[in-house]
């Protein structure tokens, strides 16, 4: 990819990976991504803000040298994972006069990550500002977007904020700017959920800190660049709210179809009750689709049978994704079957600690459920729509 100018002395020199489908070797990423690293020429200095992952590291230096870069000054580091940090050892080796700008958390990780040597770097704090002459960047420390030495840049006279991480999205696009839509939403909801959500609390104290700021545009290193900041911030003011929907996420598997016809049956009632009912076959499921639902609704149900000593493997790592993204979720539930005997209740009760949820009585049954059990699935459902409506949704 070609670096592109963003406004004058400022250019995208990122990556597209139109071919990527996992991150982490965990999270989905049906639209691919993109590390976007940017060139910003001031009067005195040049800086490069983030690079991009290693495996991209050409389309980097070609960027770089077809726009004619022959010294860099600062390479601006506002996070260590080698996303967009892996190919600074090639700037350095490149630029031998560059230094590495970050603050001394994202320092010491780098040191750790990549290797690079302790007299390469500049140490920022807080709301530090370094001058390229005519611009001028500001470092705003803005921890847990997810990892805990995370910040952002500001470059001051243009008010575009570079958030890294923050406020970005797994899509891979030729449009270098945001095209507000469901795709861009879903795209930069999926990510918020899969690696933002279980830090909302930071997540919120950031987003009023860069609050002070007079922002025209985020340019985040994942996805495409937002013109319209409000689009974003709004977005994720709402993801991170403590307010719910009234909604039921089902994620649930079934061995000889008991359970399934358990959670058929629940499925229809929640409909009738005016309840959005989002279920998730566990077996079929991508997991992104299951964290973004995770991060509006009020209620999860897990649907399990009992398969050997305990809740089915695809249930307990439901169960464990759940209580690891931390959702706001408020309620919580089991239905389930079993031949002879077992105990998951217990078992995926213990593994939901991280949740501050209720749980509502579990519909659990022997064999094939009968009449009686399918009126404790009405019950069940009588409550979830009890608990909603005080919840006023
Ligand atoms: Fe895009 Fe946390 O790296």
């Amino acid at each position: 990819m070609t670096a592109r100018e963003i406004k004058s002395g400022i250019n995208w020199v990122g990556a597209i990976d139109w071919d990527r489908r996992m991150f982490d070797e965990l999270i989905p990423l049906p639209n691919g991504t993109t590390y976007n690293a940017y060139l910003v020429k001031g009067s005195d200095k040049t800086a490069l803000i983030d690079t991009v992952d290693s495996t991209k590291e050409s389309e980097l230096m070609n960027s770089l040298k077809q726009l004619g870069i022959n010294k860099i000054d600062y390479v601006i580091a506002n996070h260590a994972e080698q996303d967009h940090s892996g190919t600074i050892p090639v700037i350095l080796d490149t630029y031998p006069d560059a230094k590495v700008v970050t603050n001394e958390k994202c320092k010491k990780f780098l040191i750790d990550l990549l290797l690079l040597p302790e007299d390469k770097f500049i140490v920022v704090k807080d709301n530090d500002e370094i001058s390229l002459g005519d611009k001028r960047l500001k470092f705003i420390i803005t921890p847990w977007v997810h990892w805990p030495e995370t910040m952002v840049t500001y470059l001051v006279e243009d008010k575009i904020l570079f958030s890294c991480d923050f406020l970005g999205s797994h899509l891979a696009t030729s449009s270098l700017y945001a095209v507000e839509g469901e795709n861009l939403l879903e795209s930069a909801k999926r990510y918020y959920a899969e690696i933002m959500m279980p830090f909302k609390v930071s997540i919120k104290k950031n987003l009023e800190k860069i609050s002070q700021l007079n922002i025209e545009m985020i340019a985040p290193s994942h996805g495409p660049i937002y013109k319209n900041p409000e689009f974003i911030i709004n977005a994720y003011k709402e993801w991170v709210d403590d307010k719910v929907k009234n909604e039921v996420v089902i994620p649930y598997v079934s061995m000889h179809g008991t359970t399934e016809r358990m959670i058929n049956y629940f499925i229809d009632i929640l409909v009738g009750k005016g309840i959005t009912v989002k279920p998730f076959n566990l077996t079929k499921t991508d997991i992104g689709e299951l964290a973004m639902a995770l991060v509006d609704a009020a209620t999860v149900i897990i649907g399990t049978p009992m398969v050997l000593s305990g809740a089915h493997p695809q249930a307990v790592y439901a169960a464990y994704l759940a209580n690891a993204l931390r959702p706001k979720t408020k309620f919580v539930s089991i239905i389930g079957s079993y031949g002879w005997g077992g105990k998951f209740i217990d078992q995926l009760k213990g593994m939901l600690g991280n949740l501050k949820v209720e749980l509502l009585e579990p519909v659990v049954v022997k064999g094939y459920p009968r009449k009686d059990d399918f009126k404790a699935l009405e019950r069940l459902a009588d409550e979830i729509l009890k608990k909603h409506k005080a919840l006023q949704l």
